[in-house]
């Protein structure tokens, strides 16, 4: 694998995905690495204000404007990524798995249109690998309650999220070398060694 790879972080909300990339962030300063480190929607100024968009509580966006309009934020975002491409580590809090997992097994848009776009606008920029992280109901709606910022998508029913996760997973089982599944409702302190020990693996 490249030493520059291209690390990506999944899974619901509360499923800790962003607390995991916070930890490997850390640890990458710490040795003095120097890595990329976005979100998405997100991560460029264009992208951010797409964020603000999708997920303002009073936007009610239909599924398609919705999946058109995080590619929007994912367009935005890809000249940044290219110009680091295989020239530094890049770290990615949601990606393309997220795209598909919420807009085609979470809300039923064509999986080929999502495909297709993605695939143009990605040209040639790849994951190198994927850090899925998983989570009970009950532990995400308790990580839930504590966050003072939810958001649109923040308060869909148990059945969505299962939908949802349940789609990442089938993602996974597709490139098996290329995930590792965290499960996030073991000790969090056992999860964070696993994933560095998997990142050093990753950047040798
Ligand atoms: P975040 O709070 O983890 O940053 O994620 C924002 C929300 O956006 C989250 O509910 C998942 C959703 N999302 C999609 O539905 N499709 C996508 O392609 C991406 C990147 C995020």
């Amino acid at each position: 694998m490249s030493n520059k790879p291209v690390i990506v972080f999944e899974g619901i909300e509360g499923s800790g995905k962003s607390h995991h990339i916070s930890i490997v962030s850390k640890y990458l300063k710490r040795k003095k690495i120097s890595f990329l480190k976005i979100r998405e929607p997100g991560g460029s100024i264009n992208s951010e204000k797409i964020r603000k968009l999708i997920l303002n509580k009073k936007s009610n966006f239909n599924p398609n404007t919705d999946l058109l309009l995080y590619l929007a934020a994912r367009s935005e975002n890809i000249n940044l990524l290219k110009k680091f491409y295989k020239k530094k580590i890049i770290l990615i809090d949601r990606f393309i798995d997220s795209t598909i997992a919420y807009q085609h097994y979470g809300l039923g848009v064509n999986i080929d249109l999502i495909k297709m776009i993605n695939k143009h606008i990605l040209s040639g920029f790849k994951i190198n690998f994927t850090f899925l992280n998983i989570v009970s109901h009950k532990n995400m709606l308790k990580r839930l309650k504590s966050r003072k910022l939810l958001n649109r998508y923040d308060n869909f029913n148990k059945n969505f999220y299962n939908k949802v996760q349940n789609g990442f997973l089938k993602l996974s089982k597709l490139n098996k070398t290329k995930y590792k599944v965290i499960n996030s409702n073991l000790d969090i302190k056992l999860n964070e060694n696993l994933i560095i020990d998997k990142v050093k693996k990753i950047i040798k």
